[in-house]
């Protein structure tokens, strides 16, 4: 699906330096998924505020991303923030943006190089996943406390998708500290999901619950929101009573309606993450390096904050996301 965002404002400073109107592409692999529609609306934003076309594009495989590219530079863009549907893409994207004298940034999803590293050469703006996730399993720590649950029926489960070097560091960093916080690594069960969406976790999750039948009391962590929603509904349709399921997403886009449900759910909490940030700023940086030639910061990883039912509103208005 193709959205553009075009202004009429600001002309002048929105031409490059052959005088043409800038355009950018913003390319994501999900585009179904709440948070990059929110990344597209922040960028669209920034569009308004300099002037330049913005053309969305959802790109979930690899040859949607070689043809969008391609269709961009027929178009006369001169360059693209992407999310790639495979970091393994990255060498093509980057030999396919230079043939059509393009400028790439990469978001979310860092690139992956031949060598199997991470491209350092490419602009990347990503989450910290071991920092937040680690957020989440504390989180999840201090509330088994808090509800004075006893740990013999009480069991974790993980959410994983560890061929994505920032979704293993979430999952990875939730359970380093659940373990530090003293919770015991053999009650810790993790599941691979197959797509990093709610189908797909609740696939991961269903496989947990029959294996486990005996466990009564949960705590969920995944890579995102939709990793813990799918698990919320699959404890769901085998009835395990809400009050006894904690769940921490890493988000805030998708998890917005379960915050806003009267009923309460077993999605407890989610580490507040920024498409304003990552959607606004990337784009931003991006059009200063087509138009002035200012070279984006390399590396950036942006932060997060536990929100809650309690607490949500309050944050996500300071942050201007509601
Ligand atoms: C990945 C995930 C998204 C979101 C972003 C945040 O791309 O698939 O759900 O969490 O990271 O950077």
């Amino acid at each position: 699906m193709c959205l553009f965002v075009a202004c009429g404002c600001g002309e002048r400073s929105s031409r490059n330096a052959s005088g043409g109107k800038i355009k950018i592409g913003f390319l994501v692999k999900q585009p179904e998924e709440v948070w990059f529609r929110n990344e597209w609306k922040f960028a669209g934003l920034c569009a308004d505020k300099y002037g330049f076309e913005l053309k969305t594009i959802g790109t979930p495989d690899g040859e949607k991303v070689l043809s969008a590219i391609d269709n961009l530079a027929a178009q006369g863009a001169q360059g693209f923030v992407i999310c790639t549907p495979n970091v393994k893409l990255g060498p093509s994207i980057v030999a396919k943006a230079k043939a059509n004298n393009m400028k790439v940034f990469s978001v979310d999803d860092e690139f992956i190089g031949s060598d199997g590293k991470p491209m350092a050469d490419v602009p990347y703006m990503g989450i910290s996943g071991r920092a937040i996730g680690k957020m989440v399993g504390k989180g999840l720590y201090d509330e088994f406390k808090k509800r004075g649950w006893d740990i013999k029926d009480t069991a974790a489960v993980g959410i994983t998708y560890d061929e994505l070097d920032t979704a293993r560091d979430r999952t990875e960093g939730a359970i380093e500290a659940l373990v530090a916080a003293g919770f015991p690594k053999d009650k810790i069960y993790t599941s691979a999901e197959r797509t990093t969406d709610v189908p797909g976790a609740n696939d991961a999750g269903n496989i947990v619950l029959t294996q486990h039948p005996k466990v009564k009391r949960w705590l969920v962590f995944s890579m995102n929101d939709e990793g813990v929603l799918g698990v919320i509904r699959a404890m769901e349709q085998v009835n395990i009573p809400v009050e006894n399921v904690v769940g921490i997403g890493i988000g805030g886009s998708s998890c917005l309606v379960e915050f806003q449900k009267k009923k309460l759910t077993g999605f407890y909490a989610t580490a507040l993450i920024s498409p304003k940030q990552h959607g606004y700023e990337t784009t931003e940086q991006l059009y200063k390096w087509i138009k002035d030639g200012t070279k984006p910061p390399m590396h950036t990883l942006t932060s997060a904050v536990l929100i809650n039912r309690q607490t949500y509103t309050k944050v996500m208005k300071e942050q201007g996301l509601l």
